[in-house]
Parts: structure tokens; sequence; C-alpha cells
């Protein structure tokens, strides 16, 4: 499999995603593409945040990877006119990162935590009464003498960003006053997408090449951006840097991205279960080792979307391939209508 064909979709963001992630990025939510009822109700509390002089309450944005929550957060900074400290779950080790951050936080500041399912046990302890009451409390020394101290925060907002929810404590998402959940875009909004970041670019593409790199971006901008940097530099060696449909098809069928949108691991995943294991159930571990894929990564980025286009079940038992994924291979069924459960 080549390393083109599967940074398609991987999970893994390399300097020249950050780059093009920056140049790419919506600064503001009327740049935003789609979401539209995210965006509505986003705009609502900031705009009575601002009436009120008062901070922003707390923000989560939750969906899979590069459907826009890092650019959401950033947005809600800069429309709120507030600074924004990023940080992630993993970074922050010790509950005296946390408190040595919120701390240094100003009034109104958007403290945006990423991956925010990974904040250690301990730390997401003195979060509590930081996000509720805007106070944390500090142990000063050591043995008997240590004693605790209660420090005020100014009012800020949490902005927090997950991939997976279902990771999350109770006691944690209920301190969220808000909660935004991100989907795969649909198709217009792609095609939308995919023009404004050609445009950006300057690259030349025409509606139905754009149309073809959008219906092959699997609903999320970040994988149409990449894909229409991968179909540029073909255009560019191929097509005289032109991107019409022909050179769209002909470039993504060498980046092995099929009709569907689907990349290499994803049908992989569904040859897999068809295949090895007569349509299912298996389980995630056994997939991902077939597949040759982290169980995570197979999880978060290829099992949501084979979902969402019908191709495969979870199922308490296990994986379950539906008749669409074998029609989508190009195999039978074995005279059933459904699969075998
Ligand atoms: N609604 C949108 N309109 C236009 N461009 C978008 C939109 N959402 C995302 N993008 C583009 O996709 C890129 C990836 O988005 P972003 O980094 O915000 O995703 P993410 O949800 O934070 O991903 P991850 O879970 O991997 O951190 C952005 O740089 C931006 O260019
Ligand atoms: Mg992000």
């Amino acid at each position: 499999m080549s390393d083109e064909a599967k940074s398609v979709t991987s999970k893994e963001v390399t300097d020249e995603d950050i780059a093009l992630d920056l140049t790419l990025r919506p600064k503001k939510l009327s740049e935003f593409i789609g979401q539209s009822a995210n965006k509505e109700q986003l705009r609502i509390f900031i705009e009575a945040a601002k009436k009120r002089n008062e901070a922003l309450d707390h923000v989560l944005l939750s969906g899979p990877p590069g459907l826009g929550k890092t650019t959401l957060a950033n947005i809600i900074a800069t429309e709120l006119g507030v600074n924004i400290r990023p940080t992630s779950g993993p970074a922050i080790e010790r509950q005296g990162d946390l408190a040595a951050i919120l701390t240094n936080l100003e009034p109104g500041d958007v403290l945006f935590i990423d991956e925010i399912h990974r904040l250690p046990k301990t730390v997401e302890e003195i979060l509590y009464p930081a996000m509720e009451d805007f106070k944390i409390d500090i142990v000063i020394g050591k043995g008997p003498a240590a004693r605790t101290v209660r420090l005020d925060l100014p009012k800020f907002t949490l902005v927090g960003a997950t991939t997976r929810m279902g990771l999350m404590s109770a006691p944690l998402l209920s301190r969220f006053g808000v909660s935004i959940r991100l989907e795969y875009y649909p198709l217009e909004d792609m095609r939308e997408i995919v023009m404004r970041s050609a445009k950006i670019l300057g690259v030349d593409v025409d509606d139905e090449g754009c149309t073809e790199i959008a219906r092959r971006s699997r609903g999320t901008p970040r994988v149409g951006n990449r894909l229409l940097r991968r179909v540029r530099d073909f255009a560019q060696v191929e097509a005289d840097n032109v991107i019409n449909r022909e050179v769209a098809v002909r470039a993504l069928q060498l980046l092995q991205v099929d009709d569907a949108g689907l990349d290499v691991i994803d049908r992989a995943v569904l040859e897999v279960v068809v295949s090895k294991f007569s349509g299912g159930p298996v389980g995630l571990k056994t997939l991902a080792a077939a597949v040759g894929e982290e169980p995570d990564t197979i999880e978060e980025v290829h099992e949501p979307f084979l979902m969402m286009l019908g191709f495969l079940k979870r199922t308490p038992r296990g994986r379950v391939a539906t008749p669409r994924a074998y029609e989508h291979l190009g195999k039978e069924t074995g005279g059933l209508d459904t699969p075998l459960f």
C-alpha cells in the first residue's frame, strides 16, 4: 500500500498539513461552511455573552477528526474578541501544570483543551471547581506543613474538543453548558469547502472536478483539502494545471480513493469482514490485527465513515458487513438477503 494513499485518512497530522490547515482555516463564523444549526447556536450564545459582558459558557466540541473542532475553537475566541490559550489533554500531566495555565488567564479568555478525553483523572478533578466556581485549591508545602490555598480565577471559557466523547466522565461532561456535535458534511457543503480552498490556493478547478473531489472526501474538510492538494500536484505534472472531472478521476484513482470515497484501509476493513469472517460478526481487535492498523484508528476514522455509508454495522457481538458492502466490493452475499449475524 502506498504512503500517498494511506495518508489521505491518516490521523497523523504532518507539518505540511499544519501549514495547509493554517492557510485554509476559516477565521470567522461567517466563513465557516455548513453545520448551520451548530453555527446558529454558537452565534447566539456568543452575542449574548458579549452583550452581557460576561465570559461565554463552557463549550464542548465533539466529532470525528478533521471536521473543524480546532477551527471552531479559534473562531469562538476571535468572535468574542479574546485570547485563546491552546493546550491538550495529554500535555497537562500534573495538577500544577493546569494551575499555572489557569492562573495566567485574562478575564474572558478562551482556554482550549484539545483531546480533553485524555486529561489525567487527577487533573480533571481540579478542573471541576475551576469550571464551576472559578476557583482552584492548590496544595503548598509537603507533609504535616502542607496547606491548601484557595485561589480565585478570572472568569474564563473552557472550550474542549474530543473525538471520543464516549470516553469522557459524566462529571466533566455535565460542566459544559454548550455541547456541539460536528457531523460529516453533506456533498453540497464539501463542494463549497473544496471550492473555497481552491480559490485560496489559486488552483484552477472546474465545477465537475470540484464535485469529484468533494464526493470522495468522506464528508471531511481536512480530507477534502488533502485531496485537493494531491490532485493539484497531479494536474501540475499531467494536465496543464487545470482540474476537470477527468483529471480529478485519474488522480483519485492513482491515490486509490474509490468511487464512494473509500481509501485502501476502508476497503481492507470491508474485505476482511466479508472474506475472512463471512460477513461477521468480528471483534474490533481481531479486525484491526487482520487489517494491520491500530484498533483506535479503525474505530475513530474508518468505522464511523463505513457506518455512515451503511456498509458496516456495530452489533454487541462485533462488526457486521451489510449487503451494500458486498455490492460495493462486487461480491455475492452467498444467497442471503441479510448478512450472517
Ligand atoms: N466548516 C468548515 N469550512 C471550511 N473549512 C473547514 C471547515 N471545517 C474544517 N475546515 C478545514 O479543515 C481543516 C481541519 O479542521 P480542524 O483542524 O478544525 O479539524 P479538527 O476537528 O480539529 O480535527 P482533529 O480532530 O484532527 O483535531 C481546517 O484547517 C480547515 O481548513
Ligand atoms: Mg483539532
